[in-house]
């Protein structure tokens, strides 16, 4: 069954694609719940991975029961009305947003709300030029790939739609001269990049970032969308460096590991082409019932039960012992990146990491590798994780590097 499968992939879809998955051993996923995925063939692997979505776990009771009551009665709604499930997302965010963010947008997947963003400036502000941040990720669609850095994404592509500029993540001053240079519709970038090596922005320089984007009147578009919703530890990662941004973009977490939500937030202000008029961005699904109840489900779980309060605490045990790891393999591991449930290993050379991630696989501990940092392995396990679990995924990362070190 597996080989079929596999061959059906290989036939209609990609050979690279079969290729990647065959990496770590042809299986299959069946089931899923907890911290749990169970393949076809009865293995159970600890999800530390998955791109970061599973902030609580594989179906999480609260969010399935609220997606089975809105399955059972409009899982889809003509557009020509809103609907109740759009109500509750919106009460629920309007009291966990930051006071400033009263608007909101839902749509499907993030790169979509990185479109709806770039848009949203563009057309406010009448400029043109998005200006991005070295080593970010923000998506592969055409806009939103045209603000991510990243060659092996952007090179096949012969030319972009939009017009974008990059700018440095570390020299704030540069940036920032950067900046008023080309006076740009808006300026995007990640609180804490995920893609780009799990490298967390200074204070420092989101304060000079945000100063720049008032001088010349550009948007700050803060993409949360992997470490936002307390994934990092924190709600709102860009409420702590102080961004006040204008437009927040959420995603992953916000479906609850069960459905594809994103949304855009933003300021009124930011938001007045679209609040004018309502036809100048749409999108057929966006804020359909299902995914509505799923989101408002979610941030009540999130906010009930302090989720970034444990993802800071759990994060904090994970990293002391990860230092730990790191401290006793010097030869293999350079550093621990990251805070809360979004940490990660930098090796000491990127051809190690393949070999560390099969062979955790193999003992069944699942990760994500940082694409466009090929030396960084992200970890970001669920809030809702034990501590048993905690032990059982140390354990398999200890025994990786033995591994590592062996061959
Ligand atoms: C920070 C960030 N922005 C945007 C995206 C794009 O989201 P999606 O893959 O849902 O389009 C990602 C996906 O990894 C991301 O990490």
């Amino acid at each position: 069954m597996s080989t079929d499968i596999y061959d059906n992939i290989r036939k209609h879809e990609s050979v690279g694609r079969a290729f990647l998955y065959s990496l770590f051993g042809e299986e299959i996923e069946a089931s899923a719940t907890g911290s749990y995925m169970t393949s076809s063939s009865n293995r159970e692997f600890l999800n530390w991975g998955g791109y970061s979505v599973f902030l609580l776990g594989h179906s999480y009771p609260k969010i399935v029961q609220a997606i089975q009551n809105q399955l059972g009665v409009l899982p889809l709604s003509t557009r020509a009305f809103p609907h109740t499930a759009l109500k509750q997302f919106h009460v629920q965010m309007a009291s966990m947003a930051p006071i400033e963010i009263e608007k909101f947008m839902l749509l499907n997947s993030g790169s979509e709300a990185v479109e709806a963003a770039i848009k949203l400036a563009r057309i406010a502000t009448k400029r043109s030029t998005v200006m991005y941040l070295e080593k970010s990720y923000h998506g592969k669609t055409q806009g939103a790939l045209s603000v991510t850095d990243s060659p092996i994404f952007r090179d096949p592509i012969p030319n972009f739609v939009t017009q974008t500029q990059k700018i440095s993540r570390t020299d704030s001053e540069e940036a920032f001269s950067d900046i008023l240079s080309v006076k740009p519709a808006a300026v995007i970038m990640e609180p804490i990049q995920g893609e780009g090596g799990i490298f967390e922005l200074s204070q420092e320089y989101c304060q000079k970032i945000r100063d720049a984007c008032n001088q010349v009147g550009a948007l700050l578009i803060s993409d949360e969308i992997q470490c936002g919703l307390g994934r990092s530890g924190e709600l709102w990662p860009s409420v702590r460096l102080g961004l006040e941004a204008d437009i927040i973009l959420l995603g992953k977490a916000l479906g609850g590991g069960i459905l594809p939500v994103s949304a855009m937030l933003a300021t009124k202000s930011a938001f007045q082409p679209f609040d004018r008029d309502p036809l100048i961005h749409s999108s057929t699904f966006g804020g359909n019932p299902l995914a509505a109840a799923a989101a408002a489900a979610t941030l009540s779980v999130i906010s009930e039960n302090s989720i970034p309060d444990i993802s800071r605490n759990m994060g904090n045990i994970l990293k002391q012992n990860l230092n730990e790891l790191a401290s006793d393999y010097p030869d293999i591991l350079e550093e621990v990146l990251g805070r809360g449930l979004l940490l990660g290993l930098k090796f000491t050379t990127p051809d190690k990491v393949a070999n560390f991630m099969q062979s955790c696989v193999k003992s069944g501990l699942l990760l994500t590798p940082c694409l466009t940092t090929p030396s960084v392995v992200r970890i970001s396990p669920a809030a809702t994780m034990t501590s048993q679990e905690i032990n059982k995924g140390l354990d398999i990362l200890s025994l990786a590097c033995k591994e590592v070190i062996k061959n």
